[in-house]
Protein backbone atom coordinates (compact mmCIF):
# COMPACT_ATOMS: atom_id res chain seq x y z
CA UNK A 1 0.00 0.00 0.00
CA UNK A 2 1.16 3.45 -1.05
CA UNK A 3 1.78 5.59 2.02
CA UNK A 4 -0.52 8.37 2.42
CA UNK A 5 0.77 11.69 1.60
CA UNK A 6 0.08 14.25 4.54
CA UNK A 7 1.20 17.81 4.58
CA UNK A 8 1.36 20.77 7.39
CA UNK A 9 1.33 24.49 6.45
CA UNK A 10 1.40 26.88 8.27
CA UNK A 11 1.03 30.57 7.39
CA UNK A 12 2.25 34.49 7.94
CA UNK A 13 1.62 38.17 6.36
CA UNK A 14 -1.60 39.73 5.13
CA UNK A 15 -4.75 38.43 4.46
CA UNK A 16 -3.72 37.68 0.91
CA UNK A 17 -1.61 34.89 1.94
CA UNK A 18 -4.08 33.42 4.37
CA UNK A 19 -6.44 33.55 1.21
CA UNK A 20 -3.18 31.91 -0.88
CA UNK A 21 -2.87 29.25 1.82
CA UNK A 22 -6.96 28.07 1.45
CA UNK A 23 -6.37 27.69 -2.70
CA UNK A 24 -2.90 25.83 -1.45
CA UNK A 25 -4.58 23.45 0.75
CA UNK A 26 -7.27 23.00 -1.91
CA UNK A 27 -5.03 22.33 -4.53
CA UNK A 28 -2.85 19.85 -2.48
CA UNK A 29 -6.47 17.97 -1.27
CA UNK A 30 -7.06 17.66 -4.89
CA UNK A 31 -3.48 15.90 -5.51
CA UNK A 32 -4.46 13.65 -2.68
CA UNK A 33 -2.88 15.35 0.22
CA UNK A 34 -3.98 15.12 3.78
CA UNK A 35 -3.75 18.43 6.03
CA UNK A 36 -2.69 17.76 9.48
CA UNK A 37 -2.20 19.86 12.60
CA UNK A 38 1.60 19.27 12.69
CA UNK A 39 4.75 19.11 11.56
CA UNK A 40 5.98 15.23 12.83
CA UNK A 41 2.73 14.21 11.65
CA UNK A 42 3.52 15.74 7.90
CA UNK A 43 5.45 14.05 5.00
CA UNK A 44 5.59 17.94 3.48
CA UNK A 45 6.14 20.93 5.31
CA UNK A 46 5.49 23.98 4.16
CA UNK A 47 5.83 27.81 5.01
CA UNK A 48 3.59 30.37 3.62
CA UNK A 49 5.76 33.33 4.91
CA UNK A 50 5.86 37.16 4.47
CA UNK A 51 8.69 39.56 4.00
CA UNK A 52 6.82 42.80 4.83
CA UNK A 53 9.09 43.82 8.06
CA UNK A 54 11.22 42.82 10.65
CA UNK A 55 14.30 40.74 9.06
CA UNK A 56 11.52 38.55 8.08
CA UNK A 57 14.11 36.38 5.93
CA UNK A 58 16.28 36.09 8.68
CA UNK A 59 13.30 34.70 10.73
CA UNK A 60 12.41 31.90 7.98
CA UNK A 61 15.93 30.69 7.50
CA UNK A 62 16.47 30.50 11.57
CA UNK A 63 13.23 29.00 11.64
CA UNK A 64 14.26 26.60 8.51
CA UNK A 65 17.32 25.59 10.45
CA UNK A 66 15.22 24.50 13.39
CA UNK A 67 13.92 21.68 11.11
CA UNK A 68 17.37 19.87 9.95
CA UNK A 69 16.28 16.92 12.80
CA UNK A 70 12.58 16.29 11.12
CA UNK A 71 14.26 16.43 7.45
CA UNK A 72 16.40 13.16 8.86
CA UNK A 73 12.99 11.71 9.36
CA UNK A 74 12.45 11.75 5.47
CA UNK A 75 10.09 14.61 5.63
CA UNK A 76 10.06 17.27 2.73
CA UNK A 77 10.36 21.01 2.69
CA UNK A 78 8.97 24.23 0.56
CA UNK A 79 9.13 27.84 1.17
CA UNK A 80 6.52 29.46 -0.76
CA UNK A 81 5.07 33.31 -0.24
CA UNK A 82 6.88 37.09 -0.11
CA UNK A 83 10.04 35.75 1.07
CA UNK A 84 10.23 32.79 -1.37
CA UNK A 85 9.90 34.98 -4.11
CA UNK A 86 12.54 37.73 -2.85
CA UNK A 87 15.23 35.03 -1.85
CA UNK A 88 14.98 32.46 -4.62
CA UNK A 89 17.58 29.74 -5.02
CA UNK A 90 19.25 31.64 -2.37
CA UNK A 91 17.09 29.49 0.25
CA UNK A 92 18.67 25.69 -1.41
CA UNK A 93 22.01 27.60 -0.38
CA UNK A 94 21.37 27.99 2.93
CA UNK A 95 18.58 25.63 4.00
CA UNK A 96 19.86 22.73 1.48
CA UNK A 97 17.07 20.27 2.53
CA UNK A 98 14.50 22.69 1.18
CA UNK A 99 12.97 21.11 -2.19
CA UNK A 100 10.78 23.21 -3.42
CA UNK A 101 10.46 27.26 -3.29
CA UNK A 102 7.84 29.15 -4.77
CA UNK A 103 6.45 32.90 -4.92
CA UNK A 104 2.71 33.56 -5.18
CA UNK A 105 2.32 34.46 -8.60
CA UNK A 106 3.49 30.42 -9.51
CA UNK A 107 0.74 28.35 -7.57
CA UNK A 108 -1.14 27.92 -10.74
CA UNK A 109 1.71 25.24 -11.09
CA UNK A 110 1.69 23.61 -7.76
CA UNK A 111 0.46 20.49 -9.34
CA UNK A 112 3.05 20.36 -11.48
CA UNK A 113 5.70 21.13 -8.31
CA UNK A 114 4.36 18.47 -6.50
CA UNK A 115 4.31 16.18 -8.97
CA UNK A 116 8.11 16.55 -8.85
CA UNK A 117 8.55 16.61 -5.79
CA UNK A 118 6.64 13.05 -5.37
CA UNK A 119 9.10 12.09 -8.19
CA UNK A 120 11.93 12.74 -6.34
CA UNK A 121 13.62 15.74 -7.55
CA UNK A 122 14.52 18.33 -4.97
CA UNK A 123 15.01 21.97 -6.11
CA UNK A 124 12.16 22.91 -7.81
CA UNK A 125 11.12 26.56 -8.39
CA UNK A 126 8.52 29.14 -8.90
CA UNK A 127 9.99 32.10 -9.34
CA UNK A 128 8.17 34.60 -11.67
CA UNK A 129 10.38 37.74 -12.73
CA UNK A 130 8.06 40.94 -11.92
CA UNK A 131 6.31 40.91 -15.39
CA UNK A 132 4.21 38.10 -15.10
CA UNK A 133 0.95 37.68 -16.07
CA UNK A 134 0.14 34.94 -14.05
CA UNK A 135 -2.83 34.79 -11.60
CA UNK A 136 -3.57 31.98 -8.75
CA UNK A 137 -7.24 31.39 -10.06
CA UNK A 138 -8.74 27.61 -8.72
CA UNK A 139 -12.15 26.02 -8.16
CA UNK A 140 -10.26 23.98 -4.92
CA UNK A 141 -10.22 26.58 -2.38
CA UNK A 142 -10.22 24.92 1.03
CA UNK A 143 -12.33 27.88 2.57
CA UNK A 144 -11.41 27.97 6.13
CA UNK A 145 -13.98 30.19 7.36
CA UNK A 146 -17.77 29.04 7.13
CA UNK A 147 -19.27 32.72 6.61
CA UNK A 148 -16.92 34.85 5.52
CA UNK A 149 -15.54 34.01 1.54
CA UNK A 150 -12.65 35.94 0.61
CA UNK A 151 -11.99 36.56 -3.20
CA UNK A 152 -8.38 38.09 -4.63
CA UNK A 153 -9.33 40.00 -7.43
CA UNK A 154 -6.39 42.27 -8.00
CA UNK A 155 -2.77 40.52 -7.31
CA UNK A 156 0.84 42.22 -7.33
CA UNK A 157 1.50 45.86 -6.83
CA UNK A 158 2.48 48.62 -9.38
CA UNK A 159 3.16 51.69 -6.42
CA UNK A 160 6.41 51.17 -5.43
CA UNK A 161 6.27 53.00 -2.03
CA UNK A 162 10.21 53.19 -1.27
CA UNK A 163 9.71 51.30 1.65
CA UNK A 164 7.89 48.81 0.27
CA UNK A 165 9.01 44.96 -0.43
CA UNK A 166 5.18 43.87 -2.18
CA UNK A 167 6.27 45.16 -5.84
CA UNK A 168 8.99 42.88 -5.58
CA UNK A 169 7.65 39.69 -4.20
CA UNK A 170 4.30 39.90 -5.53
CA UNK A 171 4.98 40.90 -9.12
CA UNK A 172 3.17 43.81 -11.19
CA UNK A 173 -0.86 44.64 -10.64
CA UNK A 174 -2.85 42.36 -12.48
CA UNK A 175 -6.87 42.22 -11.87
CA UNK A 176 -8.97 39.41 -12.82
CA UNK A 177 -12.22 39.32 -14.94
CA UNK A 178 -15.76 40.90 -13.57
CA UNK A 179 -17.16 37.81 -15.02
CA UNK A 180 -14.78 35.47 -13.58
CA UNK A 181 -14.81 37.37 -9.84
CA UNK A 182 -18.42 37.16 -10.27
CA UNK A 183 -18.96 33.93 -11.20
CA UNK A 184 -17.23 32.55 -7.89
CA UNK A 185 -19.37 35.60 -5.70
CA UNK A 186 -22.33 33.95 -6.35
CA UNK A 187 -21.36 30.17 -6.26
CA UNK A 188 -19.77 30.78 -2.61
CA UNK A 189 -23.44 32.62 -1.82
CA UNK A 190 -25.22 29.64 -3.16
CA UNK A 191 -22.99 27.35 -0.73
CA UNK A 192 -24.11 29.57 1.95
CA UNK A 193 -21.63 32.34 2.40
CA UNK A 194 -23.18 36.03 3.43
CA UNK A 195 -19.95 37.50 3.54
CA UNK A 196 -17.47 38.16 1.24
CA UNK A 197 -14.48 40.15 0.86
CA UNK A 198 -12.54 41.37 -1.91
CA UNK A 199 -8.70 41.30 -1.79
CA UNK A 200 -5.99 42.97 -2.81
CA UNK A 201 -3.07 44.53 -2.19
CA UNK A 202 -4.25 47.77 -3.55
CA UNK A 203 -7.97 46.40 -3.73
CA UNK A 204 -9.00 49.67 -5.30
CA UNK A 205 -6.96 50.02 -8.31
CA UNK A 206 -8.99 46.93 -9.89
CA UNK A 207 -9.02 47.41 -13.85
CA UNK A 208 -11.50 45.06 -15.16
CA UNK A 209 -9.74 43.43 -17.78
CA UNK A 210 -12.67 42.40 -19.70
CA UNK A 211 -13.32 46.05 -19.59
CA UNK A 212 -16.96 45.60 -17.76
CA UNK A 213 -16.87 46.95 -14.69
CA UNK A 214 -14.99 49.88 -12.54
CA UNK A 215 -14.07 48.37 -8.89
CA UNK A 216 -17.43 50.60 -7.76
CA UNK A 217 -19.62 48.65 -10.22
CA UNK A 218 -18.02 45.44 -9.00
CA UNK A 219 -18.15 46.06 -5.27
CA UNK A 220 -21.99 46.76 -6.19
CA UNK A 221 -22.83 44.14 -8.14
CA UNK A 222 -20.94 41.56 -5.61
CA UNK A 223 -23.32 43.38 -3.13
CA UNK A 224 -26.41 42.56 -4.97
CA UNK A 225 -25.41 39.06 -5.24
CA UNK A 226 -28.83 37.14 -3.61
CA UNK A 227 -28.04 35.85 -0.20
CA UNK A 228 -24.85 38.15 0.23
CA UNK A 229 -25.57 40.28 3.56
CA UNK A 230 -22.16 42.22 3.50
CA UNK A 231 -19.38 42.68 1.58
CA UNK A 232 -16.06 44.35 2.58
CA UNK A 233 -13.16 45.08 0.74
CA UNK A 234 -9.35 45.41 1.39
CA UNK A 235 -7.03 47.21 1.67
CA UNK A 236 -7.74 50.39 -0.42
CA UNK A 237 -5.08 53.21 -1.81
CA UNK A 238 -5.34 56.97 -1.41
CA UNK A 239 -4.73 57.19 -4.77
CA UNK A 240 -6.97 55.62 -6.15
CA UNK A 241 -9.72 56.26 -3.78
CA UNK A 242 -12.68 57.58 -5.93
CA UNK A 243 -15.82 59.29 -4.84
CA UNK A 244 -17.66 56.41 -6.64
CA UNK A 245 -17.17 54.07 -3.87
CA UNK A 246 -18.21 55.78 -1.66
CA UNK A 247 -21.57 56.45 -3.80
CA UNK A 248 -21.71 52.89 -3.96
CA UNK A 249 -21.48 52.81 -0.56
CA UNK A 250 -24.28 54.41 0.25
CA UNK A 251 -26.58 52.73 -2.32
CA UNK A 252 -25.92 48.99 -1.82
CA UNK A 253 -26.74 48.44 1.91
CA UNK A 254 -24.94 45.41 1.65
CA UNK A 255 -21.81 47.01 1.49
CA UNK A 256 -19.92 47.03 5.19
CA UNK A 257 -19.65 50.49 6.86
CA UNK A 258 -15.75 50.18 6.90
CA UNK A 259 -13.11 51.92 4.89
CA UNK A 260 -9.43 50.57 5.55
CA UNK A 261 -7.38 53.57 4.04
CA UNK A 262 -3.54 53.26 4.61
CA UNK A 263 -2.18 57.04 5.21
CA UNK A 264 1.36 55.86 6.73
CA UNK A 265 2.23 59.59 7.59
CA UNK A 266 0.64 62.85 8.30
CA UNK A 267 3.82 64.88 7.27
CA UNK A 268 3.71 66.00 3.44
CA UNK A 269 7.36 65.91 3.37
CA UNK A 270 7.70 62.09 4.74
CA UNK A 271 4.71 60.90 2.52
CA UNK A 272 7.01 62.39 -0.29
CA UNK A 273 10.01 60.68 0.79
CA UNK A 274 8.09 57.03 0.84
CA UNK A 275 6.77 57.47 -3.03
CA UNK A 276 3.18 57.39 -1.89
CA UNK A 277 1.94 59.95 -4.66
CA UNK A 278 -0.28 61.72 -2.63
CA UNK A 279 -0.28 64.65 0.13
CA UNK A 280 -2.18 64.94 3.11
CA UNK A 281 -4.54 67.45 1.83
CA UNK A 282 -5.21 64.88 -1.07
CA UNK A 283 -5.55 61.85 1.51
CA UNK A 284 -8.31 63.93 4.16
CA UNK A 285 -10.36 65.26 1.14
CA UNK A 286 -10.78 61.18 0.68
CA UNK A 287 -11.45 60.77 4.06
CA UNK A 288 -14.13 64.13 4.05
CA UNK A 289 -15.89 61.90 1.37
CA UNK A 290 -16.04 59.40 3.38
CA UNK A 291 -17.23 60.62 6.29
CA UNK A 292 -19.59 62.71 4.20
CA UNK A 293 -21.63 59.23 3.57
CA UNK A 294 -25.02 58.73 4.40
CA UNK A 295 -24.17 56.45 7.22
CA UNK A 296 -21.42 56.35 9.45
CA UNK A 297 -18.62 54.75 7.93
CA UNK A 298 -15.88 53.57 10.16
CA UNK A 299 -12.20 54.20 9.47
CA UNK A 300 -8.90 52.31 9.73
CA UNK A 301 -5.79 52.71 9.12
CA UNK A 302 -2.10 51.68 8.64
CA UNK A 303 1.16 54.11 10.25
CA UNK A 304 5.11 53.88 9.89
CA UNK A 305 6.99 55.79 12.61
CA UNK A 306 10.11 56.44 12.25
CA UNK A 307 11.20 56.75 8.47
CA UNK A 308 14.13 57.76 7.56
CA UNK A 309 14.28 61.39 8.39
CA UNK A 310 11.09 61.58 9.63
CA UNK A 311 11.86 64.95 12.27
CA UNK A 312 10.06 65.72 15.41
CA UNK A 313 7.46 67.78 13.51
CA UNK A 314 6.69 65.29 10.88
CA UNK A 315 5.80 63.15 14.19
CA UNK A 316 3.63 65.78 15.55
CA UNK A 317 1.94 66.23 12.16
CA UNK A 318 0.99 62.79 12.34
CA UNK A 319 -0.70 62.89 15.58
CA UNK A 320 -2.85 65.76 14.50
CA UNK A 321 -4.35 63.60 12.03
CA UNK A 322 -5.08 60.76 14.36
CA UNK A 323 -6.98 63.77 16.03
CA UNK A 324 -8.34 65.39 13.09
CA UNK A 325 -9.75 61.86 11.10
CA UNK A 326 -10.62 59.87 14.69
CA UNK A 327 -9.91 56.22 13.41
CA UNK A 328 -11.84 53.35 14.76
CA UNK A 329 -8.91 51.17 14.31
CA UNK A 330 -4.80 51.73 13.54
CA UNK A 331 -2.11 49.56 12.63
CA UNK A 332 0.66 51.54 13.94
CA UNK A 333 4.53 50.11 12.90
CA UNK A 334 8.00 51.05 13.90
CA UNK A 335 9.88 51.66 9.67
CA UNK A 336 12.04 48.50 9.07
CA UNK A 337 14.73 48.60 6.40
CA UNK A 338 13.84 46.24 3.87
CA UNK A 339 15.71 44.83 0.98
CA UNK A 340 15.88 45.98 -2.61
CA UNK A 341 14.18 49.07 -1.76
CA UNK A 342 14.66 52.43 -2.60
CA UNK A 343 14.60 53.75 1.10
CA UNK A 344 17.08 51.28 1.90
CA UNK A 345 19.70 53.82 1.38
CA UNK A 346 18.33 56.79 2.41
CA UNK A 347 20.05 57.18 5.92
CA UNK A 348 17.90 55.47 8.28
CA UNK A 349 18.44 58.12 11.49
CA UNK A 350 16.09 57.11 13.65
CA UNK A 351 17.30 55.35 16.31
CA UNK A 352 15.33 52.13 17.41
CA UNK A 353 14.63 53.65 20.94
CA UNK A 354 13.02 56.68 19.50
CA UNK A 355 11.13 54.70 16.81
CA UNK A 356 9.56 52.80 19.91
CA UNK A 357 9.00 55.79 21.73
CA UNK A 358 6.70 57.33 18.49
CA UNK A 359 5.00 54.15 18.14
CA UNK A 360 3.91 54.09 21.94
CA UNK A 361 2.66 57.63 22.06
CA UNK A 362 0.87 57.20 18.71
CA UNK A 363 -0.77 54.10 20.11
CA UNK A 364 -1.65 55.50 23.55
CA UNK A 365 -3.23 58.26 21.53
CA UNK A 366 -5.02 56.47 20.00
CA UNK A 367 -6.40 54.22 22.53
CA UNK A 368 -7.54 57.25 23.89
CA UNK A 369 -9.67 58.37 21.06
CA UNK A 370 -11.07 54.91 20.38
CA UNK A 371 -12.25 55.07 24.32
CA UNK A 372 -13.92 58.02 23.28
CA UNK A 373 -15.25 56.76 20.08
CA UNK A 374 -16.42 53.52 21.06
CA UNK A 375 -17.92 54.82 24.31
CA UNK A 376 -20.14 57.06 21.68
CA UNK A 377 -22.04 53.80 20.46
CA UNK A 378 -23.50 52.98 24.32
CA UNK A 379 -27.64 52.43 23.55
CA UNK A 380 -27.78 52.07 20.07
CA UNK A 381 -28.98 48.73 18.27
CA UNK A 382 -26.53 47.27 16.00
CA UNK A 383 -26.40 44.43 13.63
CA UNK A 384 -23.63 41.75 14.55
CA UNK A 385 -22.69 38.59 12.78
CA UNK A 386 -22.09 35.87 15.38
CA UNK A 387 -18.36 34.82 15.08
CA UNK A 388 -18.27 32.00 17.77
CA UNK A 389 -17.92 31.95 21.84
CA UNK A 390 -15.97 33.63 23.95
CA UNK A 391 -16.18 30.70 26.82
CA UNK A 392 -14.02 32.45 29.71
CA UNK A 393 -16.52 35.46 29.94
CA UNK A 394 -19.78 33.61 29.05
CA UNK A 395 -20.12 35.89 26.14
CA UNK A 396 -20.58 35.30 21.80
CA UNK A 397 -17.89 37.06 20.13
CA UNK A 398 -19.43 38.20 16.56
CA UNK A 399 -18.68 41.72 14.74
CA UNK A 400 -20.54 44.77 13.28
CA UNK A 401 -21.00 46.05 10.12
CA UNK A 402 -18.11 48.48 11.02
CA UNK A 403 -15.96 45.81 11.84
CA UNK A 404 -15.97 46.54 15.48
CA UNK A 405 -15.67 43.13 17.76
CA UNK A 406 -18.76 43.10 19.57
CA UNK A 407 -18.94 40.77 22.74
CA UNK A 408 -22.41 40.35 23.98
CA UNK A 409 -25.16 38.19 26.23
CA UNK A 410 -28.28 36.58 25.22
CA UNK A 411 -31.40 35.05 26.91
CA UNK A 412 -31.94 32.58 24.15
CA UNK A 413 -31.63 28.69 26.03
CA UNK A 414 -29.54 27.73 23.13
CA UNK A 415 -26.46 29.48 21.27
CA UNK A 416 -26.52 31.54 18.46
CA UNK A 417 -24.94 30.09 15.55
CA UNK A 418 -21.58 31.08 13.93
CA UNK A 419 -22.63 32.93 11.07
CA UNK A 420 -26.04 33.92 12.04
CA UNK A 421 -26.78 37.72 12.29
CA UNK A 422 -28.56 39.31 15.68
CA UNK A 423 -29.93 42.82 16.91
CA UNK A 424 -27.91 43.65 19.88
CA UNK A 425 -27.99 46.75 22.06
CA UNK A 426 -24.94 48.20 23.36
CA UNK A 427 -24.32 48.22 26.66
CA UNK A 428 -20.60 49.03 27.39
CA UNK A 429 -17.34 49.97 25.65
CA UNK A 430 -13.85 49.49 25.43
CA UNK A 431 -10.49 50.59 23.43
CA UNK A 432 -11.13 47.58 21.14
CA UNK A 433 -14.72 46.12 21.22
CA UNK A 434 -18.18 46.61 21.90
CA UNK A 435 -20.50 44.69 24.93
CA UNK A 436 -23.74 44.18 24.26
CA UNK A 437 -27.29 42.21 24.70
CA UNK A 438 -28.80 40.52 22.36
CA UNK A 439 -32.17 42.06 21.29
N1 LIG B 1 -0.97 48.14 -0.08
C1 LIG B 1 -1.27 48.64 1.19
C2 LIG B 1 -0.38 48.14 2.30
C3 LIG B 1 0.18 46.78 2.29
S1 LIG B 1 1.46 46.39 3.43
C4 LIG B 1 -1.10 50.14 1.14
O1 LIG B 1 -0.29 50.64 0.40
O2 LIG B 1 -1.75 50.82 1.86
C5 LIG B 1 0.69 46.65 5.00
C6 LIG B 1 1.32 47.71 5.83
O3 LIG B 1 2.62 47.35 6.26
C7 LIG B 1 1.55 49.02 5.12
O4 LIG B 1 0.39 49.79 5.05
C8 LIG B 1 2.61 49.68 5.96
O5 LIG B 1 2.04 50.46 6.99
C9 LIG B 1 3.35 48.51 6.56
N2 LIG B 1 4.71 48.39 5.99
C10 LIG B 1 5.03 48.05 4.73
N3 LIG B 1 6.38 48.07 4.56
C11 LIG B 1 6.91 48.44 5.76
C12 LIG B 1 8.25 48.65 6.23
N4 LIG B 1 9.29 48.50 5.43
N5 LIG B 1 8.42 49.02 7.53
C13 LIG B 1 7.34 49.18 8.34
N6 LIG B 1 6.08 49.00 7.94
C14 LIG B 1 5.84 48.63 6.67
FE1 LIG C 1 3.59 48.35 -0.64
FE2 LIG C 1 2.98 50.78 -1.41
FE3 LIG C 1 2.25 48.67 -2.87
FE4 LIG C 1 1.08 49.16 -0.53
S1 LIG C 1 1.01 50.47 -2.35
S2 LIG C 1 1.81 47.20 -1.26
S3 LIG C 1 2.76 49.96 0.67
S4 LIG C 1 4.33 49.37 -2.53
FE1 LIG D 1 3.64 39.93 3.70
FE2 LIG D 1 3.70 39.38 1.19
FE3 LIG D 1 1.42 40.00 2.38
S1 LIG D 1 5.20 40.54 2.28
S2 LIG D 1 2.07 41.39 3.97
S3 LIG D 1 2.64 38.24 2.77
S4 LIG D 1 2.06 40.56 0.35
Amino acid sequence: MATEKTFYLETFGCQMNAHDSEKVIGTLQQQGYRQVESEEEAGLILYNTCSIRDKAEQKVFHRLNDYKRLHKQGKRFGVLGCVAQQEGEKIFEKAPYVSMVSGSASYRRLPEMLDRLEAGESRITGLNDRQTEETFETEFTARQNLHRGYITIIEGCDKFCSYCVVPYTRGKERSRGSSSVLAEARRIADQGYTEIQLLGQNVNSYRDPEGKSSFAELLAAVGQIEGIRRVRFTTSHPRDFTRDIVEAMDAVPTLCDHVHLPVQSGSTQVLKRMAREYTREWYLERISWIKAARRSISLSTDIIVGFPGETEEDFIQTMDLLAEVQYDCVFGFKYSARPNTPALVMIDSIPEQEKAHRLQVLLDRQREIQRVNYSRQIGEKIEVMVEGMNPARGQIAGRSSQNKPVNFTTKLPIAPAPGSYLQVKITGAFPNSLVGEAI
